[in-house]
C-alpha cells in the first residue's frame, strides 16, 4: 500500500519516521512539501522520496495523508481532486468530516488526531470516519497508525477533548518533566541528574499505571504512606491545585481547537 503525505513537518515527519522504523517499505511512502530545500531534508532524515509536487503525490498514492497546517488545506485540495477518488486521511486541526466531505465530495475521508510520540512507535491516534469509507478502507487506515501506537475511534463531538489530552498532551508532560527537574535542581541536584531522575520517573510511572491495573489515583495513594514524605508532597500538590491547573489547561486547549473548527 503506497502512502502519499502532503506535508511532512513536525507531525507528518514523525509519522513517516515511525512507519519507516516499524518496517514500512520506504519505497511505499512519498511526501510533498512546500520547499525544495525541505524536500531534500525529508529525504535525508526519513529516507523516503520527497518532492514539491502535491499532484504527483496524490496521484501515485493508494491513500493520501494530509499533514499541512489547517490554513494550507484549502490550497492543496485541488491537487488531491486532480487524482482519482481514493481514501484521504486528514490530521489538520479543525478539519471536521463535514468540511472534508464538502471539499472532497463523495470521497472516503478520515479525520485523525495523532501525536508526535508516533515517531517512536509510542503514539496514539484518534479516528473518525466519513460516510463513504468502506470497512476495508477503515481497516487499512487504522492499520497504518496501529503500527506506531494505539488507535482509538471516538465520536467526532469528542475530538477537541481528545486532541487536548493526547495531541497537545505531550507538551504538558514535557512541561511537567521540566518543572520536576527544576525543582530537583533547586534542592541541589545537578541539571543532568535532575533531568535523568525526572525523565525515568515519568517513564517508569507511566509503565506502572499501564501494568498495575489500578487507577493512577489509587497508585498515588499506595505510594504515599500516611505521615510520610510522599504524602507531604502530595498534600502540597493538592493544596496548590494541580487538578485545577490541568482542568483549565485542557479547557483552554479545547476552546482553541473549537475556534479552529469554526474557521
Ligand atoms: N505538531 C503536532 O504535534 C500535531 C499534532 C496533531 C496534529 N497536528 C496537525 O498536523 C498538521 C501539521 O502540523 P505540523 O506541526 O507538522 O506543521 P509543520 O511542522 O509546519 O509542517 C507543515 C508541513 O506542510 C508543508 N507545506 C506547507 N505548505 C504546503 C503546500 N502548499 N503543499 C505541500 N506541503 C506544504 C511544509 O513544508 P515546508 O517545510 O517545505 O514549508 C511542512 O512540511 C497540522 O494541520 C496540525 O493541526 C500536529
Amino acid at each position: 500500500m503506497k502512502l502519499g503525505f502532503i506535508g511532512a513537518g513536525e507531525m507528518g515527519g514523525a509519522i513517516i519516521r515511525g512507519l519507516v522504523k516499524s518496517g514500512w517499505p520506504k519505497e511505499d511512502i512519498a511526501a510533498s512539501v512546500h520547499s525544495q530545500e525541505f524536500a531534500q531534508r525529508v529525504t535525508e532524515q526519513c529516507g523516503v522520496y520527497a518532492c514539491t509536487d502535491n499532484r504527483r503525490t496524490a496521484q501515485e498514492a493508494d491513500i493520501v495523508v494530509i499533514a499541512v497546517k489547517p490554513g494550507i488545506v484549502p490550497q492543496i485540495m485541488p491537487d488531491i481532486l486532480a487524482a482519482e477518488k481514493k481514501p484521504v486521511i486528514c490530521m489538520a486541526l479543525g478539519w471536521t468530516l463535514e468540511k472534508l466531505q464538502a471539499a472532497l465530495p463523495g470521497w472516503p475521508v478520515v479525520r485523525i488526531m495523532p501525536n508526535t510520540p508516533l515517531a517512536l512507535g509510542e503514539g496514539i491516534t484518534l479516528f473518525a470516519f466519513g460516510e463513504n469509507v468502506s470497512a476495508q478502507e477503515r481497516q487499512a487506515a487504522e492499520s497504518i497508525f496501529a503500527r506506531i501506537g494505539k488507535t482509538v475511534e471516538i465520536p467526532e463531538s469528542l475530538f477537541d477533548a481528545g486532541t487536548a489530552v493526547s495531541s497537545s498532551g505531550p507538551a504538558f508532560v514535557y512541561y511537567f518533566i521540566d518543572a520536576l527537574a527544576k525543582a530537583g535542581v533547586a534542592q541541589g541536584l545537578t541539571e543532568k541528574q535532575a533531568v535523568t531522575l525526572a525523565l525515568q520517573t515519568v517513564v517508569g510511572a507511566a509503565k506502572m499505571v499501564e501494568h498495575e491495573g489500578i487507577s493512577p489515583a489509587e497508585l498515588a495513594q499506595k505510594v504515599a504512606t500516611p505521615g510520610g514524605c510522599t504524602a507531604a508532597g502530595l498534600d502540597v500538590l493538592t493544596t496548590m491545585g494541580l487538578d485545577e491547573a490541568l482542568d483549565k489547561t485542557i479547557g483552554a486547549t479545547v476552546a482553541k481547537a473549537q475556534e479552529f473548527a469554526k474557521k
